[in-house]
């Protein structure tokens, strides 16, 4: 495809790289994974997990994206045909994934207007379920849309739709090139503060202390998987995106390993500034640290209202500054994740880029309603759990498997990214995609399987399980498969011959 638009810059490319994998799984989700899973001893799977699969899988994807110079469907359609579901499984994926991370930037920057006057008061867990999300009573039920979750959300989809119609070059890169160093500024400010408080040291023991126990523990390796997966966007359609608009020559494994390490560094600051801040809570109420831990929805919209609550000065201000980081690292992931089913819309249907925005985002943005009525959080944390769980982690296994078993491509692969790329890789590469991370994988993929049938998820009834988590999950997949078997515009040319490289 001659007229495929391309990054103004590397860097712009780095960027916007980070930009997807700095995310909201960053800020609130590592920390607490990090805690539960052994503190300071967490950093060996962790570690392990970078550099078995997170790091080999950032440069199998912007390989694979920079080979086949297409979307996530695209590009394997052109590595072997009767793959393409995979890509568009991928799609599915991330298309569930925008619907409610929407809700929660929206979520965030209505937070960061609270902050001024601490609006949550003295009750933060009666405030966020009560009066501003108007939980319902029962999982399930819709109750009617929240006006205060609406609203913001609207604001974050016509942020990103702007940023999208905008293009490459000049939206997205231009959006991460002002967001994410804006972000890295910002949430410096807050882990200075942070260390500088009272109690800050306790936080950090609790978060550094290693608890060599857990290291035996299987649970702790699939939890560092998990986190690497999501964390760094694989095996949802984003990175094969966004390399795929790369110039013929780039150094693909250089990138790979920056993006790589700017995510887990941005994620140890993430943990260092959360625990500092938790450690002075803890103080504050002469209670141990491993009474005020919390993660995900608690931790941003319970924990952190109340530890800015007790500041001592400029209250409203460092309020304002974290929930602003979380708008920030959520939008230019966001952008990354609405990305992937653009480019597929637009290229399977031969559309116009600002069609398959207003289609691609426009449905997604539709299905996002349904987060932001009384019932959406339990929505979204069922659908959070199961397309993270049975979509991104089983898509990456699926995806190593299939490339380096099935269709035997690694070779071809490392060859591609040796021919352009500074750092080489070699065998460890392909043992680390072939063997380590299928066998990861794969066991934790038993495990989640016969733990979710044997224990509902977060106690929710079975029926409504089946619909907003086994259901949309399995639908996704399905989906794969439905959007493969749609005929590809004659003017595309599926064949890996027809990539000009
Ligand atoms: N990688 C993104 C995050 O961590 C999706 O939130």
């Amino acid at each position: 495809m001659e007229n495929r638009p391309q990054w103004g810059t590397r860097s712009g490319f780095i960027l916007a790289a980070i930009g997807s994998a700095v995310g909201l799984g960053n800020i609130w989700r590592f920390p607490a994974v990090a805690y539960e899973n052994g503190g300071g001893a967490f950093f060996i799977p962790y570690l392990f997990a970078l550099l078995t699969a997170g790091i080999p899988l950032l440069i199998l994807e912007f390989t694979i994206g920079h080979k086949y110079r297409g979307s996530s469907p695209l590009s394997f359609a052109r590595m072997n045909k009767k793959w393409e579901w995979l890509g568009w499984w991928q799609v599915a994926v991330s298309f569930v994934i925008s619907t409610y991370y929407a809700a929660i930037i929206a979520w965030s920057g209505s937070y960061a207007f609270f902050s001024f006057g601490e609006k949550w008061g003295k009750d933060s867990e009666g405030f966020l379920f009560g009066s501003y999300l108007k939980l319902a009573d029962k999982a399930g039920d819709v109750g009617g849309i929240v006006p205060g979750v609406f609203w913001p959300m609207v604001l974050v989809w016509g942020i990103t739709f702007f940023v999208l119609l905008k293009g490459i070059k000049k939206g997205i890169e231009v959006a991460n090139k002002i967001m994410i160093p804006t972000l890295v500024v910002l949430f410096m400010v807050i882990v200075v503060r942070a260390l500088t408080l009272d109690g800050a040291a306790q936080g950090l023991d609790a978060f550094f202390k290693p608890n060599w126990d857990t290291i035996a523990d299987p649970k702790v390796w699939v939890a560092a998987y998990g986190q690497i997966f999501f964390s760094l966007s694989i095996g949802f359609a984003i990175m094969i995106t966004y390399s795929s608009y790369l110039p013929k020559k780039t150094d693909l494994t250089n990138s790979a390993f920056i993006t790589g390490f700017a995510n887990s560094g941005f994620e140890l600051l993430a943990g260092i500034g959360v625990f500092a801040a938790l450690g002075f809570m803890a103080q504050q109420a002469g209670v141990p640290v491993s009474e005020v831990v919390a993660g995900g929805v608690g931790l941003a919209f319970v924990v952190f209202p109340q530890i800015i609550s007790e500041f001592p000065a400029f209250n409203g201000l460092f309020g304002f500054l974290f929930f602003t980081c979380l708008v920030l690292a959520g939008l230019t992931s966001l952008i990354s994740i609405v990305e992937t089913f653009v480019a597929g819309v637009q290229e399977k249907f031969k559309v116009s880029r600002t069609k398959a925005v207003l289609v691609g985002g426009g449905l997604s943005s539709l299905f996002s309603i349904l987060i932001a009525t009384k019932g959406g959080l339990y929505f979204l944390d069922s659908a959070d759990y199961f397309i993270n769980q049975f979509g991104v982690a089983l898509a990456g296994l699926v995806e190593v498997v299939a490339v380096a078993w099935v269709m035997k491509e690694l070779k071809n692969l490392q060859k591609h990214t040796n021919e352009i790329s500074d750092v080489m890789v070699g065998t460890w590469w392909r043992i680390c995609l072939g063997v380590i991370t299928p066998i990861v994988l794969g066991y934790m993929m038993v495990q989640n399987i016969i733990t979710n049938i044997k224990e509902n998820y977060g106690g929710y009834p079975t029926g409504f399980l089946l619909y907003t988590g086994w259901g949309v999950a399995i639908g996704a997949i399905v989906l794969g498969f439905v959007f493969a078997a749609i005929k590809w515009d004659k003017d595309i040319s599926v064949s890996s011959k027809g990539v000009s490289q």
